[in-house]
């Protein structure tokens, strides 16, 4: 099969969907894969690189679109990028088209085989595509409070970690799923007081067994997040109800509770934050202020970290891109179901029950479809 890597031409999107290492993994399995010239130069990883891993390079975003049976991506198609999809290419990219209905349309009269990062779903429940980021977001959610607790950033002015004979800082933990854990992990290591709460007793028991001492966890209830809030410098909001909105579990009237210069860092703000003042923000503004606490409410706080990311999403997605390449994606959506929730859009046919609802389109099974 031949594998198309395109440069991100989103705003501030420097992710690329595939490393060298996948080149070669691609290669060694007898596929090519075309990539267009400059697209990892943001990640560290030169066009040089790509070609001793046995890629091609192209010069035009076009050319890689044209030459592809597969167009591997991190963000979703652009409006230019959809007028470049040719019938029968296969897109396998993150694409949230329950919230883009345009898109969907676009992707349905392209007659392309469009595969959600987001929608491929293991038989426990699990995101694996969704994982990656949310272990990112969650670490860099300690780093990025962190730099806000600082003075000259607006904050109260103290360290994480104290000092020998000074008390470290307080940081609360709203939610300890992925996001939350990856938090915990890194304000822990830093030498902070951490409170994890979550309303599932199951996953505090993990997390009283995992987490180092100066970890606690408490069920997540109004009372004990009054009693939490009050006395953190930090705080990270890191729930989830799939499929949901976040709930607001701090409200504007329990700002007041709250120290001065604390620093909240909304990581749920993607599903529209779990603290009643939060609103969207981005990398050129990230934060701004309610009632003296800094609020910090980045949508796409893996963005930041390039390499990193560029690393992590990949280790993920490599496996499923060779499974597609090596079988074809009928045979490869056969073989595995978690793949095959993946499936959006085939000729111009919804096949994600969740967006064919949210757009009132027509729903497909996936196996009359791959039968
Ligand atoms: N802003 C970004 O750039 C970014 C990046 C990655 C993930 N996210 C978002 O971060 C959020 C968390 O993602 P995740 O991967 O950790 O999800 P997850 O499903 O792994 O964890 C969510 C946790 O929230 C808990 N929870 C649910 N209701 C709660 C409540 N009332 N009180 C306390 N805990 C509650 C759940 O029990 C679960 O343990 C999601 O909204 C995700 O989309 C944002």
């Amino acid at each position: 099969m031949i594998i198309g890597v395109p440069r991100e031409i989103k705003d501030q999107e420097y992710r690329i969907a595939i490393t060298s290492g996948g080149v070669d993994a691609l290669r060694n399995n007898g596929h090519t894969v075309l990539i267009e010239r400059n697209a990892g130069r943001e990640n560290g990883i030169t066009d040089e690189e790509f070609v001793n891993a046995g890629a091609e390079i192209v010069a035009s975003h076009e050319g890689v679109f044209a030459g592809a049976d597969m167009i591997v991506k991190v963000k979703e198609p652009l409006k230019p990028e959809c007028d470049l999809l040719k019938e029968g290419q296969i897109l396998f990219t993150y694409l949230h088209l329950a919230s883009d209905k345009a898109l969907t349309r676009s992707l349905m009269s392209a007659k392309v085989i469009a595969i959600a990062y987001e929608t491929v779903e293991a038989d426990d429940g699990k995101l694996p595509l969704l994982i990656p980021m949310s272990e990112v977001a969650g670490r860099l959610a300690i780093q990025e409070g962190a730099k806000y607790l600082e003075k000259p950033q607006g904050g109260e002015g103290i360290l994480l970690s104290g000092v020998p004979g000074v008390a470290p800082a307080e940081v609360v933990i709203l939610g300890g799923g992925v996001v939350g854990t990856n938090a915990a992990k890194m304000a822990s290591g830093l030498g902070a007081q951490v409170t994890i709460l979550d309303v599932n007793l199951d996953r505090l028991r993990y997390l009283d067994d995992a987490m180092e001492a100066n970890v606690i966890t408490m069920k997540s209830n109004e009372y004990n997040i009054r009693q939490a809030i009050k006395d953190a410098d930090l705080v990270v909001g890191a729930v989830l109800i799939t499929g949901g909105k976040a709930p607001k579990l701090i409200t504007r009237e329990m700002l007041r509770i709250m120290k001065p210069g604390s620093v909240m860092v909304d990581v749920a703000i993607d599903q529209g934050g779990c603290i009643e003042t939060s609103h969207p923000t981005s990398w050129s503004n990230p934060i701004f202020e309610v009632d003296g606490v800094i609020h910090y409410c980045v949508t796409n706080m893996p963005g930041c970290v390039p390499r990193t990311s560029t690393y992590a999403l990949t280790n993920a997605t490599l496996p499923y891109i060779l499974e597609i390449a090596d079988l074809g994606y009928p045979q490869a959506l056969r073989e595995d179901r978690a793949l095959a929730k993946g499936l959006n859009v085939v000729n111009g046919k919804v096949t994600c029950e969740g967006v064919a609802k949210a757009h009132n389109l027509p729903y497909y099974r996936l196996k009359n479809i791959i039968s």
